[in-house]
């Protein structure tokens, strides 16, 4: 008997073991997320539980987690894995863990365009990526430039993101236009507010993954999950991996979705 997801283990590329296999057999592909959008949480702890002094050692874990979702989210062909890597609030760490989280990802955004290449990725961002370092904004802006022929996956990162600030930017943007009479206040649509967020080509997240245990949205796309599925798992983003995925995935499959009607069903 052919199970649903033989045809996804067909697209895999990165070996799976036998507990990733069995689960991926069970996905079927037509229920599939387009947009994942995950809260990377429980960096923290996991240093802490690993005997770590320094909360650090716990974000670096966490990169090998980012590079196993992308790998997984592209290998089953999703339209945009988003992930929330650094929020406005985060800038309010100490300037250690700031500082360290920053290299951190110019490392990745460096040393991953062969891999995103590889894999067909293309890489956004959206947040209030101005504030970043300038070698910082310089690393990113390469690697969105030179992934941008990619077909594939889309990687949305959030940095510097906040819900809050980017609906009031979409707000102002919205003011300026009224003001200058390009745009009827009283003919606004939801559709032509999205289409002022950062990246309203991505769609919303289908399904949104918090890591950690924590039943919060912190402020994460607050527009756009207005009917996402949330699925929160106890497991620490550091050892967050392909299984895990496919278990989200799996518990997503089995949702009725509504969007706040009812599904009539033959009597
Ligand atoms: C939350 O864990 C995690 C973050 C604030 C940062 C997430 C960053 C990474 C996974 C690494 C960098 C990412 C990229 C894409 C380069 P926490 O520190 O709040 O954990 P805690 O709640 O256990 O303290």
């Amino acid at each position: 008997m052919s199970l649903p997801g033989e045809v996804l283990a067909a697209r895999v590329k990165y070996p799976l073991t036998p507990q990733e296999r069995e689960l991926l057999l069970q996905i079927v592909p037509e229920r599939l997320p387009r947009h994942i959008a995950i809260i990377m949480d429980g960096n923290g702890r996991w240093a802490r539980q690993a005997g770590f002094r320094d909360r650090i050692r716990g974000h670096e874990a966490g990169i090998d987690s980012v590079r196993t979702a992308v790998r997984a989210c592209g290998e089953l062909h999703l339209r945009a894995l988003t992930l929330y890597a650094f929020s406005v609030e985060n800038w309010q760490r100490p300037k250690k863990e700031v500082d360290a989280l920053m290299r951190l990802l110019i490392r990745f955004l460096n040393e991953e365009i062969p891999e995103l290449n590889e894999n067909n990725v293309r890489l956004v961002a959206s947040g209030r990526t101005q504030d970043l370092s300038d070698e910082c904004r310089r690393a990113l802006d390469n690697t969105m430039a030179v992934t941008a022929g990619n077909t594939g996956l889309v990687l949305n990162l959030a940095l510097s993101y906040g819900g809050r600030t980017e609906i009031i930017e979409a707000v102002r943007q919205i003011a300026t236009e009224a003001l200058a009479g390009t745009l009827d206040p009283v003919s606004l649509t939801e559709e032509a507010f999205s289409a002022r967020l950062y990246h309203p080509e991505l769609g919303d997240p289908d399904l949104l993954v918090r890591t950690s245990g924590e039943f919060r949205v912190s402020n994460f796309l607050l527009w756009q999950i207005a009917y996402t599925e949330i699925y929160v798992t106890p497991t620490l983003w550091p050892d967050f991996r392909r299984a895990h995925l496919y278990e989200a995935i799996l518990d997503y499959e089995k949702r009725e979705r509504r969007f706040g009607k009812v599904l009539e069903k033959p009597s």
